[in-house]
């Protein structure tokens, strides 16, 4: 056993990745945990880690013989402190990759504040392909956190939500809390329940955003809210998505699309600013349909081109089956450009019709522009056709054009979603760019085919364009339902980089359009009472029109540190089945507090 000293009233005099040139001669303290030992016979080098950086630490037997004998009993991740003295390093010993590279600590005192089993898992490795399974990080969180990158996404979060509070209140916004303990309100997901025991038989949700009392306090009079908000969602879960995460919830009264455009650009401006990027303000704006139709998809990425071409005119008069079925049902044919793209291998084409196939397409045809024009199409269309397709998608010698057929929606996913993977894989995307942009005029509802009934796009809170209003009219009133899909919201998403970084809506502020969309719904007036019956009576009250957004915080820390995963900007994320594999919940509780609850479980 080894034995182990005491802290005592020793002080760190600096951190681990604070020391330089100008501090050589200096004697200093440092504390933290050993990152990595070499030993050669009479000097030993130990990578000495605290959350600021690493300094390297040297013990020599012949100058400091007690502290290097010690050393020998230390090994990784044992926690120690040293004093000694900081030395410049001979010009080939240097290290660049730390900041603290020019210079180490000769050691002359350790005190081994804490020894440490043998890690489960290595946390220097030398790229993230090198990392341990995820799930074994997950469990071990308290030490994977100890990785650098980890450490700094954590604090360029805890800056940015710095930054977010200071922009906020400078334009005058007051942070509320909230409820956390209260009823469902719709957004889309399943609600987490949480009995009463006071309350037989009741149970509470978990806000999925807290929409409705950010709407009450307009009602309130409050004006200007905002809040750093918990939110929970029993949905499926992606590699953007957890079931609990936070958004910087926002709403203001008397607010119109141009003032809460100008609010959201501000506050993106400055979060970037943080990480030293300067945002293209005002963003640019498309509507939901252009987006669509241009880049099928309602958070197009814009640091590229290659938008999606209508080949329809190309193709009159042709008898190809699978085309012309799809537009007589009033489907499209569409394709992408991919420059230089003649010189695909057919491999990568395969995978590229495999991927399509994901989003539903049935198949992916294609056309190369080479010396001599290439393409799938070409026995069933002939080469004057193909050559007409190439023509009116824009396509160069050199070029491929990437073509899929079929209902609108499907060839929008697929196409789409073709676009990002293409420029993905061709290295297509410049880095350290930002591409914002505004989505706008979503439509209102959108209809289910499996359920044969619509839903609201965003929350059924959201007001409709007001000239827009007597569709709605029509709709519910005059029995016209078809018309919902034509209905368009004034509701908003801020995009960067392709990601859908916050959602937002002018609300309905009128009990009687609150009304027509309840019951474009479907929903009962009893219905409605039930669910809504206090912030139906609350719009009675002098509502005043209002509106607000919500930027998903942890997807925003995904686009500035420049994950995908978004559990490297959470600090005790869950994994995509909504565990918490170092906790272990979900788990059972004593059968004693379900009896009290009045909760029986029934296993089948
Ligand atoms: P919405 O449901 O679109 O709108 O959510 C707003 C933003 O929150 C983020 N987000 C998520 N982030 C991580 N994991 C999730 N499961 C998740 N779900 C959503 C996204 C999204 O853009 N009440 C409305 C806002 C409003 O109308 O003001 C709402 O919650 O970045």
């Amino acid at each position: 056993m080894i034995t182990l000293d005491h802290l005592g009233d020793m002080r760190r005099t600096h951190s681990c990745g604070q020391l330089r040139l100008g501090d050589v001669g200096q004697t200093v303290t440092l504390m933290g945990w050993v990152a990595r030992r070499r030993d050669f016979g009479p000097l030993t080098f130990f990578d000495l880690r605290d959350r600021d950086g690493i300094t390297q630490v040297v013990f020599n037997e012949e100058t400091a013989p007690r502290a290097h004998g010690r050393a020998k009993d230390v090994r990784g991740e044992y926690v120690i402190a040293i004093v000694g003295r900081v030395v410049r390093r001979e010009p080939g010993q240097r290290n660049a990759k730390i900041e603290t590279g020019e210079v180490e600590v000769h050691a002359d005192e350790i005190y081994i504040l804490n020894d440490a089993r043998t890690l489960p898992f290595q946390l220097e490795v030398a790229s993230s392909d090198g990392l341990a399974s995820e799930d074994l990080r997950l469990k071990y969180r308290y030490l994977d956190l100890r990785r650098p990158q980890l450490q700094k996404n954590l604090r360029l979060r805890h800056q940015v939500v710095r930054e977010i509070r200071r922009y906020m209140d400078e334009q005058g916004f007051t942070e509320i809390e909230t409820p956390v303990l209260i009823k469902s309100t719709p957004e889309g997901a399943r609600d987490y329940i949480v009995p009463s025991r006071l309350h037989r038989g009741g149970f509470y949700a978990l806000p999925q955003s807290p929409q409705l009392f950010k709407q009450l306090c307009m009602i309130a009079g409050l004006d200007k809210y905002y809040q750093i908000a918990r939110c929970f969602r029993d949905e499926d879960l992606r590699a953007d998505r957890q079931p609990e995460f936070t958004q910087l919830d926002v709403e203001l009264s008397f607010a119109t699309l141009e003032q809460i455009y100008t609010l959201i650009e501000g506050l993106f401006a400055s979060v970037f600013k943080v990480i030293d990027a300067q945002l293209p303000v005002p963003f640019p704006r498309l509507s939901y349909a252009e987006a669509m139709r241009r880049f099928g998809s309602d958070k197009p990425d814009l640091r590229f081109g290659m938008e999606l071409q209508n080949l329809a005119s190309a193709l009159e008069g042709t008898m190809f089956p699978a085309f012309q079925t799809a537009l007589a049902a009033g489907g499209e044919v569409k394709g992408i450009v991919v420059q230089g793209g003649a010189a695909l291998p057919r491999k990568t084409l395969d995978e590229l019709q495999e991927y399509v196939k994901r989003y539903g397409a049935s198949a992916l045809a294609w056309i190369k522009l080479a010396d001599e024009t290439s393409s799938s199409l070409l026995k069933a269309l002939g080469q004057e056709t193909v050559t007409r397709m190439a023509e009116t998608a824009g396509a160069k010698p050199g070029d491929a054009v990437l073509i899929v057929a079929g209902k609108a929606k499907t060839v929008a996913a697929s196409l789409g979603a073709l676009r990002n993977e293409v420029a993905r894989r061709e290295k297509l995307i410049p880095e350290n760019v930002y591409a914002p942009l505004w989505v706008t005029e979503f439509p209102m509802f959108e209809f289910h085919e499996d359920d044969g009934r619509y839903y609201a796009m965003h929350h059924p809170f959201t007001s409709p364009l007001d000239e827009d209003l007597p569709l709605l009219e029509r709709a519910t009133e005059g029995g016209e339902t078809e018309l919902l899909g034509r209905l368009r919201a004034k509701a908003y998403d801020p995009v960067i980089n392709g990601v859908e970084l916050a959602s937002g809506s002018i609300r309905i502020h009128r009990r009687d359009v609150q009304r027509l969309i309840f019951k474009a719904l479907g929903m009962t007036e009893d219905e409605a009472r039930s669910r809504f019956g206090f912030f139906l009576d609350a719009l009675e009250y002098g509502t005043p029109p209002h509106g607000g957004i919500a930027p998903g915080i942890d997807r925003l820390m995904m686009v500035l540190s420049g994950t995908d995963n978004i559990r490297d900007v959470i600090a005790f994320p869950k994994t995509a089945s909504a565990a918490d594999l170092m906790i272990d919940a979900p788990s059972e509780v004593d059968p004693r507090l379900l009896e009290e609850l009045h909760i029986k479980i029934v296993k089948d």
